[in-house]
Formats: structure tokens, sequence, C-alpha cells
């Protein structure tokens, strides 16, 4: 035997990493067996459910903890290896499980002896409701065991391996996912880390609590998961190539922002608060607000670059002063329309269209004021109307430009809002699923533990039947905490969430930052 001390620490972790437990022994099942498995008395000792220092209003730190252990522990087996007897009982043939259970059986009595016989039984009927037991021969006949690795499957004795297909087939076909505390399925990964955070634990000193190993994880997970959401955003982003219309750019960001929550809600869990999910709205608010400003960057740039082009044969025929001519500001007009109407004709011109097109004629109207004062072939009524009319023009584009922008910002909030109701209701269809979980997990143990009062009752012992009652008043009083809880994430705790959602940074607040620090640069 090695360190006892490691020995039960070593079984703990199996217990806690575990979805089914299988625990061997050569031989027989009889007392001395039972007895090797001492450490399942001690489990109280070595395994927390809540974290002492965790709710101390509650002050029933880990009361009858051991009553909720059943919800939390693995499937037991017992696997006997080198059975050397017959499985009977009192000369009756009888199956493995039925010798399992009549080992396990509790003795009448107070004294001291019959005690320590019934504890461990007790504990293993109490924190394994699920017991299987697998009786293995030995493997070959006695002359083949001494090259027991180099032996072909034909070899082997026919009844030892049906035992171990049975075994298999009873290990792939009912042995579960391995579920941590609040009934959420551990992935390899996740294992990793429970691992981890319970070996630490027993190193620093200290008893590996299931609470705390979850929080733990639930961190690390999340923290991932708000790492993937962001990702895929950026990547859905990724696609577009700008300057794109408020329509493409609306639309992909509603498609991304939906894909990174669900990417987000299918790896958290008990993100309670929402404060990771803010996490990633806030961060995604950030991107957007880059790519909003990108996105209007480049359709300035696009812009100014094709008025530019547009306009220069004007220009050209400006510095030749074809326009110094009587009738000059008719021509120079006509110029105007024609390149204007062409800029419009251009697809794909991008957000800013209008505040361009608005920033070009307002530059180009001293030119063209020059040129229509200089126009003598027009009277000065004629040039007064013309003069009044381009202020108009200008003042209607100026209208324009104010209007794609209200049009950007509103469609803007409108995605914003639109974003956050969406993520509440994820949020709440999470929640909720979350505590169907927890509460089949609680409403699992409560059949297990009637089901051992049954037998308790069926066989005599009324007593120990009685005692059983307040293991399932506790289990009883913890699943309306929970049903309360339900009503609590629901009532309270969302409301919570939605306020904080509100105070993640709108996109303009980012954006207007963005743009005090790097005013857009400005001219033809
Ligand atoms: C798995 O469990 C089901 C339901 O309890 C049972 O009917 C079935 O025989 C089990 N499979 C094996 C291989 O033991
Ligand atoms: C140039 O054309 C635009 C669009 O037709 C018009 O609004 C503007 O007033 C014109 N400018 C001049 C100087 O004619």
């Amino acid at each position: 035997m090695g360190d006892q001390k490691n020995d039960a620490w070593i079984f703990s972790l199996a217990i806690l990493l575990s979805s089914t437990l299988v625990y061997n022994s050569r031989g027989t099942i009889d007392n001395q067996a039972i007895e090797n498995l001492q450490y399942v008395t001690e489990l109280t000792e070595r395994i927390k459910v809540k974290s002492p220092s965790g709710d101390s209003s509650s002050g029933d730190d880990d009361d009858g903890a051991d009553a909720q252990f059943v919800q939390f522990f693995p499937k037991f087996v017992w696997a006997v290896r080198d059975f050397t007897l017959e499985l009977k009982i009192d000369g009756r043939d009888v199956k493995e499980d039925q010798y399992l259970e009549h080992a396990l059986s509790l003795k009448k009595g107070k004294d001291r002896k019959t005690t320590d016989y019934n504890l461990p039984r007790e504990c293993i009927r109490n924190y394994f409701p699920s017991r299987r037991c697998f009786v293995f021969m030995t493997p070959a006949s006695p002359e083949h065991m001494t090259r027991l690795e180099s032996l072909n499957e034909g070899d082997l004795c026919p009844s030892f391996l049906a035992v171990t297909t049975n075994f298999c087939n009873y290990i792939f076909e009912n042995s579960s996912v391995k579920t941590v505390k609040g009934g959420l399925a551990v992935t390899g990964r996740m294992l990793g880390h429970l691992a981890k955070s319970y070996v630490d634990t027993i190193a620093r000193g200290d008893v590996p609590c299931l609470e705390n190993a979850v929080l733990t994880m639930a961190k690390i997970e999340n923290e991932a998961a708000g790492r993937d959401a962001l990702m895929e955003y950026q990547k859905g982003m990724q696609e577009l190539c700008f300057p794109v219309d408020l329509e493409a750019m609306s639309r992909q960001h509603r498609l991304c922002d939906t894909l990174a929550t669900k990417t987000f809600m299918s790896r958290s869990f008990k993100d309670d608060g929402g404060e990771h999910l803010k996490d990633l709205a806030e961060a995604i608010a950030k991107h957007h607000a880059d790519l909003l400003c990108q996105n209007e960057e480049a359709s300035e740039a696009l812009c100014r670059k094709l008025l530019s082009e547009l306009s220069a044969p004007m220009a050209k025929k400006m510095q030749e002063g074809f326009y110094a001519k009587p009738g000059g500001y008719e021509l120079y007009c006509a110029d105007n329309d024609s390149v204007v109407a062409q800029f419009r004709s251009k697809p794909n011109r991008g957000v800013r269209a209008e505040e361009v097109l608005e920033q070009f004629l307002k530059e180009k109207s001293v030119e063209s004021n020059s040129i229509l004062q200089a126009d003598n072939k027009l009277s000065e009524q004629e040039r007064k109307i013309h003069e009044q009319n381009q202020k108009a023009a200008l003042l209607e584009q100026q209208k324009q430009a104010e209007e794609e922008r209200r049009v950007e910002m509103e469609r803007t909030l409108e995605d914003e809002q639109r974003g956050q109701a969406e993520k509440i209701r994820m949020m709440k269809e999470k929640m909720e699923e979350e505590w169907k979980v927890q509460r089949a997990e609680a409403d699992k143990a409560m059949q297990c533990k009637l089901q051992e009062q049954k037998e308790l009752q069926e066989k005599g012992f009324r007593e120990k039947a009685e005692f059983m009652n307040q293991e399932i008043q506790i289990l009883k009083e913890k699943n309306s905490q929970s049903a309360k809880s339900g009503n609590f994430l629901t009532d309270t705790l969302l409301p919570i969430f939605s306020t904080a959602l509100e105070t993640v940074s709108s996109v303009f607040q980012i954006k207007a930052f963005k743009k005090s620090l790097f005013p857009p640069k400005k001219g033809f």
C-alpha cells in the first residue's frame, strides 16, 4: 500500500473527475475488500460542495453536503478480477449486481462493530445510487497466465471475454458524459481545467470544492468564449470590401453580431450577471465603430478622387480662361451639371457621397461666382437670380448631406438596439436552459434518495429510513431555493444585465472620440 493520504486524495480526484468510477478488487467482494474502500467514509472531508467563504449569509456553509453528493458523483462500477468463488448466496445462483448488493447490505444493531461494518456500506449506498458489478474470471489457464501479454484473444477464457464484452457495452452505452455542478457537460478541454484546479487546491492543502472549481472553469471558458465570439465577428466583417453602402454594412454587422453572440452562448456558462457578454458587446461595439469609420473614410477618399478626376477637364478649361467670356457662365454650368451627373451615376460610392459632393460644390462656389460676376452677357437682374439659385442649390446639397448622416446614424442606432435586445433574449433563454438542467439534476438526486429510503424501509431499517428524512428535507430546501433562484434569474438578474448592457459605450461615442483624435483630411 502506498501513502494512505495520497491514496485518499487520488480516490477523491477520481470521483471528482469521472462520470463512471470503476473500482476494482481481486478475488471476491468480502468485508476486507469493502474496508479497503475506507476512503468513501472520509469523502465529506475531502470534497466540499459549496465554497466555505462563499455565501456567508446562509450560514450553512456545507450543511448536508453529502446529501448533495449524489447529484454530482459518478456512477459506480465494481469490477472483481480473478474471481475465485461461485456466484451464489446461501446456495442460490445470483446475478453479479445481486452479489454486489448483498455485499453492501446493512446489518441490524447499534453496537460499535455493527456501526463500523455498516458505515462504508452506507456511504457507498448513499453516494452512489447507480451501482453495477462485473465479475471477471481469471483471463486464461494457469500455464497461459505467465505470458498474458503475448496471448491471442483466442487463448483467453470465453467466459472472461463474455464479461469483458458486457462490461465494455455497459460503459459505452450507459456511461454518460461527465457533468459539473449545474449540469454542464464537460469537454476534454474543460476536464483539463478541472483537473488542474482540483490538483492545485489539494497541493495548497485545501479541500477541493465543486462550486469553486466550476466558477474557476466558468471564468476561463467564458473568457475564451468571448475571444472566440469577437474573432468570429471580426472575421465575418472582413468579408466587406470598403466602401460599402449603408445597407450592406448594416446587414453584415447584424449577421456577424448574431453569429458571434451565438458562438458566445454556445460556449459560455454561468455568466451570472452577464459580465462576459457585456464585455463582448463592448468589444464588438468598438470594432463596429472602427469599421464604420474606416468605411466612411474609404467612401470619402473614393468620392474625392472621383470628383477630382471628373472635374479635371473643367479645371483645365478654367486655367485656360475658357469660361472668361460672355456666356461663359452658361458653359460653366453645363460642364458642372455634367460632372455632377456623372458623379451621381457611379455606383458604390459609399456612405459619404453627398457630404463630399457638398464640400466639392462649396469649394467651387467661389470660382463659379467669379465667372458669374464676370459674364457680361447677363443683366444685373439675371446675375442676382443666378446667385440666389446657387445659394439655394448649396443649401439643398447641405440638406442632402445632413440627411445622409441622419439615415446612417438612425440605422446604426437601430442595429445597436436590435443587437442588445437579441443578446438579452439569448441570455434569458440560456439562463432558463441552465436552470432547467439544474432542476433535473436536483430531481434526480431526490429520486435516488427516495428510492434508497424505500429500500431501507422494506428491509426493516425503519430508524435509518427516518433518519434519511433529514437528508431529503435538505435536498427539498435546496430545490426550492433553486426554484426561487429561477425567478431570481429572470426577475432580478436579467434586468440588471439589461441595464448593464445599456452602459456599453455606444458606437457613436466611440466614433466621436476617434474622430476627435484623428480628424479626417479635407481637400480635392
Ligand atoms: C443501459 O441502461 C439501460 C437502461 O437502464 C439498460 O436497459 C441496458 O441494458 C444498459 N446497457 C448495458 C449494456 O448494460
Ligand atoms: C453644379 O451642379 C449642381 C448639381 O446639378 C448644382 O446643385 C450646383 O448649383 C451647380 N453649380 C453651379 C455653379 O452651377
